[in-house]
């Protein structure tokens, strides 16, 4: 067989990487004080020990105090960091992984209410959209801090033993240098190409004056902004051959876009339903044009394309970063012939929408990912082998059963639909969001390998749960819609997912009132407009789709703004009555407005879900433990040992949305920390 041509060795200066897939700069918001501690070093250790070639930590680490942290960033300009990076650092490398650092200033690409509070600089006053933040254009005395700051933090970095530095050029002050969107100072810093080159030849120069020739440094950045009045290609390729002709540039990693909106950044990190690798191309032109070490990464979610990226000699490292949070084994799978267990990322963009709200990143079917420290990404066999039912398919319940039966248990799944997936299959049924499948579909498969058997089309009563006398049952039976929120008239309106499952046909002129703020909604919204409604987006929220955060909302606007649907807010559906053959549909508002009509032909409502709790409370009284989870035992990872009612018969755990409407990370990290220890 031909040698795999990810898993051959790339020799970048002194620096032998073992094969071609790496982890690009991702910030997971993980830091504690600013500083990389055990949490953030166990995520990097646990892609270190799998076999990744090379772990680009930090994402955005910032040099300087007035580039304070907007998604909890490292802080590089603090010397207590040194020690943090050294304990991560040789923590990798002791499993043969190279480690660099993204190290930049944020310019505007921040707030000036975050950190200290110092004023955003920038080389123009002009906003960028996503952050909100009015820069002052830098002066010289700012130009000539910020360079200092660079050399200081990449000393820091190279005091701490790290492989190498990436600074970040695309979207963040460097290339706000670069573009001329951005950038109206005057010679030396401004003007021509070569005037918003200056700022990054000087930090390259401050930075190697510390560093040496020798120590690797790259750049990150964006070589054609896709902007009206941004950098064009051309000028991109005249700064890669810039960068080169300086002579202290080891690596460009090439980025294609902008990020200073939503929709830019989802162009420049695709999502699902998104074109796979779509700047891949580019890469290798600039790799073909300019040739010097090239690194990419958008997503490149599959094995297959990623090997196709380094066969076609498009790039020499391949970025594979979402998808090792997804599946941070992804390396040794590859080594071990098992690519087919690789746990797929799905593109659902949980992980990084998540940084934009304040949040860890944390991957949507992957609880242990963030969570080394205490959830492990590899099932411990348990010491006996026990008899588990699990009632329900969804995605809690398949997470029951496959770390039930990697545990070495029995297990029986009783799914009452003929299919597994449970509610992921109507987010499933967008075609734009078909990989949630995925979801299901790893775990389908894994729980097959592991030999536990499905019984669809069953319905869970508790005989037929008590028939296989469990051991264990959990209750993984989901939620059903609650459309019970009016005053008068419930009995006149469909849910949204009537309306996704196809149960009730499209109205022409509908009202849909969204009191979760979810995907459903506007889901339910692009199904009406599809089939040529019109639609009225009614939410009590002061903004719309509240839980739907940033680079997931862009791929729904960039359809709805297309079609008849229009947004409301601040408004709460009240009533419901007929009208001729029509609805009459009462709006009130919680800020005291005067009461609002609207006459359409369909009223939709969603409201999330209720429990259906059925089979738990019936089961709970036949239970050892009365369907109590011990709170502590469960946060410590110890056994649950609640023997409430001795006499029972087996141990009763409810799961997912059967306990209240979340959401399917929420569901599956349920399931999976209950079950290890079980
Ligand atoms: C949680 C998260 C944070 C990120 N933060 C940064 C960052 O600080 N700097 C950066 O250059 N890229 C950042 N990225 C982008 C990734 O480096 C990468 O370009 C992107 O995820 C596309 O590659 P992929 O499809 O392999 O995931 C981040 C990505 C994620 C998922
Ligand atoms: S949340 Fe989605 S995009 Fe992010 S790693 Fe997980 S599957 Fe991939």
């Amino acid at each position: 067989m031909p040698a795999d041509p990810l898993l051959q060795p790339y020799q970048l200066k002194h620096l032998s990487l073992r094969n071609r897939i790496i982890t690009t700069a991702h910030e997971p918001a993980y830091a504690e004080d600013g500083m990389p501690k055990a949490k953030y070093r166990a995520y990097h250790v646990e892609r270190a020990k799998a076999g990744v070639a090379m772990t680009m930590t930090a994402g955005s680490a910032s040099v300087a105090r007035d580039s304070p942290p907007v998604f909890n960033n490292l802080l590089l300009y603090r010397d207590e960091v040194v020690p943090w990076l050294r304990e991560l650092s040789d923590a990798c490398h002791e499993h043969g992984a190279a480690v660099m650092i993204q190290l930049t200033h944020l310019g505007r690409r921040t707030r000036w209410d975050k950190g200290d509070w110092l004023p955003v600089v920038s080389p123009s006053h002009a906003r960028e959209a996503s952050h909100r933040a009015f820069p002052k254009r830098m002066e010289d005395w700012d130009i000539a801090r910020i360079i200092s700051n660079y050399a200081d933090a990449a000393e820091r970095v190279a005091a701490a033993g790290l492989d190498g530095i990436e600074l970040e050029a695309y979207g963040h002050l460097i290339d706000q240098f670069w573009s001329p969107l951005t950038n109206d100072l005057e010679a030396p810093y401004g003007g021509s190409l070569d005037g918003r080159l200056q700022f990054a030849l000087d930090v390259l120069k401050a930075i190697r004056s510390r560093v040496g020739p020798d120590f690797i440094l790259g750049l990150r950045c964006v070589l054609d902004e896709t902007a009206e009045g941004g950098l064009t290609r051309d000028d991109g390729l005249a700064i890669a051959h810039r960068l080169k002709a300086s002579g202290r540039v080891d690596f460009l990693n090439v980025v294609r876009g902008h990020i200073d909106t939503d929709a830019g950044l989802t162009d420049l990190i695709p999502i699902q339903g998104m074109a796979s690798a779509p700047h891949l191309d580019f890469a290798g032109a600039v790799r073909a044009d300019v040739a010097m070490p090239v690194f990419h990464a958008a997503r490149v979610g599959d094995v297959a394309t990623a090997r196709h990226a380094i066969a076609s000699g498009k790039v020499d490292m391949i970025g594979m970063t979402r998808a090792h949070l997804a599946d941070p084994h992804i390396v040794r799978k590859i080594m071990d012939g098992r690519e087919a267990d690789i746990r797929p990322c799905v593109g659902a963009n949980y992980c990084l929408d998540r940084i934009y709200q304040g949040g860890e990143a944390y991957c949507i079917h992957n609880p242990a990912s963030g969570r080394e420290l205490t959830l492990s990404h590899s099932v411990e066999k348990a010491p006996g082998r026990r008899k588990i039912v699990v009632a329900g398919a969804g995605p809690a319940g398949l997470e029951a059963a496959r770390v039930s039966a990697e545990r070495g248990h029995e297990v029986v799944v009783l799914e009452a639909s003929g299919k597994p997936g449970g509610q992921l299959r109507l987010a499933a049924q967008s075609p734009r969001r078909r990989e949630m499948l995925g979801i299901v579909d790893w775990r389908v498969e894994q729980c097959q390998k592991l030999g536990v058997a499905f019984q669809f089309d069953t319905w869970a009563d508790v005989e037929a749960v008590t028939a296989h006398q469990p051991d264990v049952v959990f209750v993984a039976t989901g939620g059903i819609p609650h459309t019970e929120v009016l005053k008068r008239g419930d009995d006149l309106v469909v849910s949204a997912w009537d309306i996704l499952s196809g149960q009730v046909k499209p109205g022409a002129d509908v009202l849909l009132f969204d009191d979760a703020g979810d995907h459903t909604a506007l889901q339910a919204a692009e199904v009406i407009a599809a089939a040529g409604g019109k639609v009225e987006i009614v939410t009590p929220d002061r903004t719309f789709a509240p839980e739907i955060m940033a680079m997931n909302l862009v791929p729904y606007m960039r359809s709805l703004q297309r079609s008849n649907v229009t947004f409301t807010v601040t408004y709460r559906l009240q009533s419901v009555a007929l009208d001729g053959n029509r609805l009459r549909a009462t709006l009130g508002s919680d800020y005291g407005a005067v009461d609002q009509d609207r006459v359409v032909d369909q009223v939709v409502v969603n409201h999330g879900t209720r429990p259906v709790d059925d089979l738990y409370f019936e089961l709970k009284p036949l239970s050892r433990n009365l369907g109590a989870v011990d709170y502590g035992a469960l946060l410590q990872g110890a056994t649950q040992a609640d023997l409430r009612n001795p006499d029972g018969q087996f141990d009763l755990y409810r799961l997912g949305d059967a306990v209240a409407a979340r959401n399917v990370h929420a569901a599956i990290y349920d399931a999976a920390r209950l079950a290890k220890d079980i």
